[in-house]
């Protein structure tokens, strides 16, 4: 069970000042919820940080998709793919906790270390090329 807080290091940059902030943001979500299952905090704060990182989400999947268009990536069609699976992966596990307990917390940050992480260092690495090819830092 993660307890650890992430912190963020070199390499999980893509070298695009833009990019970095918002996966920087996502990691600083996962911390707040840690910070919540260990302090017991209530149900509400739970739920606007859930809420908050799922709206998050789809403004960073919204970016990064907007490049790729614009860059006429050539791995577009995985990349959003590997989004599609995140969406509906936090769709079931939503599903399965209809409420913000402790418990869908814990499940919840172990999914997303785990996605982010394998997300961050492996798939959005790949367009790191494409992106500073077409200016981007
Ligand atoms: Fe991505
Ligand atoms: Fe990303």
């Amino acid at each position: 069970m993660v307890t650890k807080k992430l912190e963020w290091e070199e390499k999980y940059s893509v070298g695009i000042e833009e990019i970095d902030n918002q996966h920087k943001h996502m990691f600083a979500t996962i911390n707040k919820l840690l910070d919540i299952i260990s302090t017991g905090s209530t149900k509400e704060n739970l739920g606007d940080i859930i809420e908050a990182l799922v709206k998050y989400k789809i403004f960073h999947f919204a970016t990064e998709e907007k490049y790729f268009k614009e860059f006429n990536y050539e791995e577009t069609e995985d990349h959003i793919k590997k989004h599609k699976e995140f969406n509906d992966n936090l769709t079931i596990l939503k599903e399965k906790y209809p409420e913000y307990t402790i418990e869908f917390a814990f499940e919840l940050i172990n999914f997303l270390e785990d996605w982010l992480i394998n997300h961050l260092m492996v798939v959005d690495q790949r367009y790191v090329k494409c992106f500073h090819e077409h200016g981007l830092k």
